[in-house]
């Protein structure tokens, strides 16, 4: 692709990632910055959400995972949680008819218990009325943590052993992967983190073995579709070698 909407990038459309994981920090920050309440950052942050699941789509990414809120976040003020409970819904309710026209299949990945019944209601609506859309998997990770979802999975396997259905032998990685909540999606390719912060805060680990990593300064609401082509770009210039030589 030669220079998409000015970025000046040439990315080659054979080697566009096929599955992109998002950590998207720095909402309270840049809220911070401009003297506004920490929860206009989440709000900045959904319209930046919007954009970059557009330049995902534009370019046939195939699935595109968000780190939407995680088993940590219960921590925060208790409005700020209310606040970000209400964004998937909010989000959904302005969003879907495009998502639906765009083929797009909305998933969500974490632990629906905890979760609150408007949440979970606008969530499971958007995957009901885009289970059967072929084009971008768009991944909410809502009350997602890596471990949790990994000891679901252990939990789930050791029941299935229990119950005579698994020999302790044929536990295998493929195994692992058919029970944790990405079931049936390909790995990240690509992983970015947003806003400077340099680690993975319990997100993926299993899933992120062998991903490219890819580090922006910029905070989340500002992180704009050309700072994403350039991770791309990055990223087709990388060397994956999985281990081998
Ligand atoms: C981290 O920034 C961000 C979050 C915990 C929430 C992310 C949520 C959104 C971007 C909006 C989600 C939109 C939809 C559609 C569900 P932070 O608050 O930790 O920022 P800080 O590190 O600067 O304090």
């Amino acid at each position: 692709m030669q220079g998409k909407e000015g970025e000046g990038l040439s990315l080659d459309l054979d080697n566009i990632p096929q599955h992109i994981a998002i950590i998207m920090d720095g909402n309270g920050r840049w809220a911070k910055k401009r003297g506004l309440p920490r929860v206009a950052g989440h709000r900045a942050g959904m319209k930046t959400v919007k954009e970059i699941t557009r330049a995902a789509d534009d370019i046939g990414v195939k699935a595109l995972t968000l780190y939407a809120f995680s088993t940590e976040n219960w921590k925060r003020p208790k409005d700020e949680v209310e606040y970000l409970m209400r964004l998937p819904q909010e989000y959904l309710l302005s969003e879907l008819n495009e998502l639906i026209e765009q083929n797009v299949q909305v998933r969500m990945l974490g632990n629906k218990d905890q979760l609150p019944d408007y949440t979970m209601n606008a969530v499971f609506e958007a995957q009901e009325k885009t289970k059967q859309n072929t084009g971008l998997v768009l991944n909410f990770a809502l009350n997602y943590g890596s471990r949790d979802e990994m000891l679901h999975a252990i939990r789930c396997i050791a029941q299935e052993v229990k119950n005579d259905n698994l020999d302790i032998q044929d536990i295998s990685e493929q195994t692992m992967n058919q029970y944790l909540f990405t079931e049936g999606l390909p790995d990240p390719d690509l992983l970015i983190r947003t806003s400077g912060e340099v680690r993975l805060s319990n997100f993926m680990l299993w899933q992120l073995a062998y991903s490219e990593l890819w580090f922006s300064e910029v905070y989340w609401p500002d992180f704009t579709r050309e700072e994403f082509y350039q991770a791309i770009f990055e990223y087709q210039h990388r060397s994956r070698r999985y281990g081998g030589v």
